[in-house]
């Protein structure tokens, strides 16, 4: 499988942003459409449907589309999908728009982004999105708690972006699906495994992506930055910890770091999925899986997000997992390892978890070098004590 023929998901690569007719069309209209104000994660999810990271998705979900996802993983024409990509307003809000309306879409700041053309309007059962999709009806987790959070009607049909704007923060990391696959091409890489993350980078991540550079042409870091939960380390901490490992610790010439625009939604398995065809959209070829992919709490088991691919044909995702076992610092080889290739005992064991860190990092304490390259753990200690 070569980058140059791994097509998008569903054939081809969604572009919806408006042409300059279009734009000025949707501008000279602007004062006169009914207006909805999109949330940061369905702007977000606005600039990926526009940009191709969601296709073959054109727009928000139609009924159809959206009850197969929730459902069956899949769109009504049979195409895997796993996580429902809607726009919901009150119900209040949807009485005052007619099927057929052309909608102005503005992001949270008020700012015209874009145009919906309301194909269907629908309401839907949140508890049932709740408990398949997050596999938990609980407000306690973060993905549920926005479906209760937001309005009972979803509004669907195609969408245009109007602009295509640099990230106000990370400009130069801004590198949409056609330009990730042209970069690929340029570097001759037949083969490119894609890292999510929302979480700064630390020596499990690296030893995951540097197992996984042995066997493929390149890697494709790529942080989401879009939303995620409050206690979540913010996104320009993050990108200065990745940047530091591509100073350092990563072959530069292997690596491409770039920017997820999407918003987390925390959906542990299925968002594992969802994070996959993502990445088959940007031109990667592999993907990686590794511990409690984008879970939360304890709603998941430690290899969901990995079991979860085997509930498809072989070749029907288009893009492979590269799946890891739990990593952690071994003391007796001086390494980083996991049980597959560890002979240590539970005591030789050095695991940390995101949230134990966050609590050193609160008291003041560096994590140490079983976790975090020293570089990355003073960026993280001096971001958090700015920020206390
Ligand atoms: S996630 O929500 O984006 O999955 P995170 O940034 O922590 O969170 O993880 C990025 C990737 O690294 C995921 O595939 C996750 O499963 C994997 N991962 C994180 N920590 C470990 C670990 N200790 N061992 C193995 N894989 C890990």
């Amino acid at each position: 499988m070569s980058t140059d023929t791994i097509p998008p998901h569903g054939g081809k690569l969604i572009d919806r942003l408006a042409t300059p007719d279009e734009k000025s069309d949707f501008l000279a209209k602007a004062d006169s459409l009914p207006r909805v104000r999109l949330d940061k994660r369905a702007t977000s999810d606005l600039v990926m449907i526009a940009i191709g990271g969601f296709s073959p998705i054109s727009g928000f979900m139609e009924r159809q589309d959206y009850l197969n996802v929730v459902d069956n993983m899949r769109l009504a024409s049979g195409i895997p999908w796993s996580v429902p990509v809607t726009l919901s307003v009150s119900e209040e809000e949807a009485n005052s728009l007619k099927e057929g309306d052309l909608v102005r879409l503005d992001n949270p700041n008020g700012q015209f982004v874009g145009v919906l053309q309301l194909t269907e309007k629908y309401s839907y059962d949140k508890k049932r999105e709740a408990t398949q999709v997050y596999r938990t009806d609980e407000d306690k987790h973060p993905g549920v708690k926005v479906i209760y959070e937001q309005g009972s009607v979803n509004l669907a049909g195609p969408v245009w972006l109007l602009e295509r704007f640099p990230h106000p923060l990370f400009p130069k990391y801004q590198i949409d699906p056609t330009a990730s696959r042209a970069a690929f091409a340029e570097k001759g890489w037949k083969t490119v495994v894609g890292f999510q993350t929302r979480n700064p980078i630390h020596r499990a991540h690296e030893y995951i992506i540097k197992c996984a550079l042995e066997i493929v042409d390149g890697l494709f870091l790529h942080p989401l930055v879009g939303a995620t939960k409050s206690d979540d380390i913010p996104a320009e901490v993050r990108m200065r910890c990745y940047e530091i490992m591509m100073e350092h610790y990563f072959p530069q010439d292997r690596v491409i770091l770039a920017i997820n625009p999407s918003a987390m939604r925390y959906a542990g398995p299925r968002e594992a999925i969802f994070h996959a065809l993502i990445r088959k959209n940007y031109g990667c070829t592999h993907f990686i899986v590794g511990r409690d992919h984008a879970g939360v709490g304890d709603y998941y088991g430690t290899y969901d997000a990995q079991k979860i691919f085997e509930e498809f044909e072989p070749g029907e995702l288009g893009i492979t997992p590269l799946k890891f076992e739990h990593a952690f610092y071994c003391t007796r080889t001086k390494q980083m390892a996991t049980a597959k290739t560890s002979p240590s005992n539970k005591e030789e064991r050095i695991h940390l978890s995101g949230t134990k860190v966050r609590g050193m990092l609160r008291e003041g304490k560096l994590p140490p070098p079983e976790f975090s390259r020293p570089e990355v753990a003073s960026e993280l200690s001096r971001a958090m004590q700015v920020k206390v």
